[in-house]
């Protein structure tokens, strides 16, 4: 499939877009500074926290750190539960969700078997999910705009 560019002027922060690469969705969030924060605290909760589970597939090197981005503010990631390929939903930390743990920091549920991810598509312990979401390769061509793939 070709690449995909996308223009990201204009995103405010907890904004999050959805475009189509390669038949699949991929997510871009605009992590506000409460979320990148957020990381921070989501880092002893997950399964992989530097990414070093089968990293040639689903982390490219640019993003095998804590926020598993190239620039700590976006998120780039596809939007398939790594368990068995339903779509996440997104759960923000707002209000009271009581699917959640209550010091839920934000992120994505999967509504089949309920595997949850924080802001960096990391997986938490102990989920029927066995990866982090894929981070898809891209790039940046100016600071708004995104390649994919
Ligand atoms: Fe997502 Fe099973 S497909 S938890």
């Amino acid at each position: 499939g070709a690449p995909v560019e996308v223009d990201l002027t204009g995103m405010a922060p907890g904004e999050m877009r959805t475009v189509e690469w390669r038949g699949k969705p991929v997510w871009i969030l605009r992590r506000s500074e409460d979320m990148v924060a957020s990381l921070k605290k989501t880092d002893s909760q997950v399964a992989d926290p530097n990414s070093e589970r089968n990293p040639d597939e689903l982390t490219p090197e640019y993003a095998r750190n804590e926020y598993r981005s190239i620039k700590p503010d976006f998120l780039v990631a596809v939007g398939i539960c790594t368990h068995l390929g339903c779509s996440p939903v997104t759960r923000f930390a707002t209000g009271a969700q009581p699917s959640l743990p209550a010091d839920w920091q934000g992120g994505f549920l999967c509504p089949c078997h309920g595997s949850t991810f924080d802001l960096a598509g990391r997986v938490y312990k102990n989920k029927p999910a066995p990866d982090n979401l894929e981070v898809p390769r891209h790039m940046y061509l100016s600071d708004s705009r995104l390649v994919i793939g």
